[in-house]
């Protein structure tokens, strides 16, 4: 099953698309030739992340994500934890997010 993200050609070069997704938001960017998509929610008390620095960053306390593995880089969200990943496929123009294959 699939559910349309974004337009592909909506996604900028640097930085983040911020899309809605069912009720909630994920990011959408480009990571060198792949496209990504991560839920908007930091690993430490679930608050909103800002791409800023080529990094994400969380408004609440300040924790800080890889862009390109969505590790944590610092700060109070858990040692270890990464952003959560969505897969998903590009077909006709768009990114979908794709479950259930
Ligand atoms: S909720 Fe993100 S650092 Fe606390």
């Amino acid at each position: 099953m699939k559910h349309e993200i974004c337009k592909i050609a909506d996604i900028p070069q640097t930085g983040s698309l911020v899309a809605p997704f069912f009720g909630r938001e994920v990011h959408v960017w480009r990571s060198g030739d792949r496209i990504r998509a991560a839920a908007n929610v930091c690993l430490h008390f679930g608050g909103p992340l800002d791409c800023k620095d080529g990094a994400f960053v969380c408004q609440w306390h300040g924790a800080k994500f890889d862009m390109d593995n969505g590790e944590r880089l610092e700060g109070p969200a858990p040692k270890g934890s990464r952003l959560m990943f969505l897969s998903t496929r590009v077909e006709d123009g768009a990114l979908n997010y794709v479950w259930g294959e």
